[in-house]
């Protein structure tokens, strides 16, 4: 059943967007705790745990959810390890994945018992001066990257992140310096991919080189598990082969060296499809021989389409006082911002739309609200969660007028 249909024949638009204000985020609880258990159970392997990458999601309510489903969770700021506790995960399930982060932010986590992954030598010697005698993790830069945009791939040799191999003999040196023990490595090689080879190439790579460390107990091969946006040709992820050649590879290295931990640091992939931003047509024109239907959702809402160029699928919810149009026709769905980049859809086919119409972004769960801004002074959107029960309840209230201006 497609998406569409399943979350959209469980609530009526229109209504959604009276009672809590349009622009709205909306997840569904199902399919959340569907995608949790899909990749809890991606491979065999017992030593095997998944942590969400909260960066996608932070909202608690969806991060006790996830705890509940039995996930661990990643963080890349002292605000996601908050938020992340606030949901109630505790220490032993977190990490933290820092990339150039401060001092005081290193300190954060580790007064919390946090475990902290480095990504730079630097980052490894201010570690050590704040956890002298304890853990890390290196996050390794593989040198192989992947992803759909040019600006979400970060492994490779052009990419910020990660420790080089070659340089993995000053990372023990200055570990030996502090007295700390190198317990664990993890690498991100960029996120969304839909065909298994480039991470599985790089999860090798990456247990080669933890062969060289006997004080390997974690290896975390990262996130990237992909989506499909473009519902109509884009296949599913095959999540069977991803695990089966994920498995095989743990399976005999551990059969060949020692017992260790493996972990995955999916976001996308657990969040994304669980949540679509509803919002309403303003306006209507056709200049120029273009079609535009402006909405109020924007690039403030959703950025991912002006960023990354990214596709969202787009569904029309008729306004309840007028007959359904089967009669179709390109347009461009474009936002109240003040720039020209503020298009969500080009060239799309829709049904001919008119104010008041209800519009759904679907597949919006993973970087949408939590890329969100206030830009152009729009406060955020609330978001609701459809519950297992069919209820709707709020989940963070939107934004007022007055909390854009929060000193007063
Ligand atoms: N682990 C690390 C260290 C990461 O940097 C990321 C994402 C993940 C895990 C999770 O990747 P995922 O499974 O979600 O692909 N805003 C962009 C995506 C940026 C991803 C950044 N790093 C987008 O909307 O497509």
């Amino acid at each position: 059943m497609s998406y569409v249909k399943q979350v959209f024949d469980k609530v009526d638009v229109h209504q959604l967007l009276q009672e809590y204000g349009s622009p709205l985020y909306v997840y569904d609880e199902e399919i959340l705790r569907e995608r949790c258990r899909e990749l809890k159970n991606l491979i065999k392997y017992p030593q095997f745990r998944v942590n969400y990458s909260a960066k996608a999601n932070t909202n608690v309510e969806l991060l006790k959810i996830i705890h509940e489903e039995g996930l661990d969770v990643d963080a890349m700021s002292p605000g996601e390890m908050y938020l992340e506790m606030k949901a109630g995960f505790t220490s032993d399930r977190m990490m933290f994945i820092g990339n150039n982060v401060s001092r005081d932010e290193l300190q954060y986590a580790v007064d919390r018992g946090i475990y902290v992954s480095v990504d730079s030598l630097s980052q490894l010697a201010t570690l050590g001066e704040v956890n002298r005698g304890g853990q890390v993790c290196l996050r390794i830069n593989p040198g192989i990257g992947a992803g759909h945009h040019e600006k979400v791939v970060t492994g490779g040799k052009k990419a910020k992140f990660g420790i080089a191999i070659e340089d993995l003999h000053k990372a023990q040196e200055i570990a030996a310096i502090y007295n700390m023990t190198i317990t664990g490595l993890n690498q991100h090689i960029g996120s969304l991919f839909l065909e298994t080879e480039a991470y599985i190439a790089a999860a090798a790579q990456l247990l080669q080189v933890a062969a060289t460390l006997p004080s390997i107990q974690v290896v975390d091969f990262g996130g990237g598990m992909g989506i499909p946006y473009r519902h109509e040709t884009e296949p599913r992820l095959d999540l069977q082969k991803l695990g089966q050649e994920l498995n095989e590879l743990v399976e005999n290295w551990v059969n060949e060296h020692w017992p260790i931990t493996v972990r995955i640091e999916p976001g996308r992939y657990i969040v994304a499809e669980s949540g679509a931003v509803l919002g309403t047509v303003t306006a209507v024109k056709h200049n120029y021989n273009t079609n535009f239907v402006g909405c109020d959702i924007g690039f403030q809402t959703l950025i991912r389409p002006a960023m990354y160029d990214s596709y969202h699928a787009v569904s029309v919810a008729p306004a309840k006082n007028r007959d359904y149009q089967e009669y179709e026709q390109p347009v461009y769905l474009v936002g109240p911002i003040c720039e020209s980049g503020d298009i969500l859809a080009h060239d799309r086919v829709l049904p001919v739309c008119q104010e008041g119409d209800g519009v759904i972004l679907h597949d919006a769960g993973a970087y949408g609200f939590a890329m969100a801004s206030t830009y152009n002074s729009r406060p955020l959107p609330a978001e609701v969660l459809i519950q297992k029960d069919g209820k709707v309840r709020l989940i963070r209230k939107g934004q007022s007028l007055k909390d854009l201006w929060p000193v007063e």
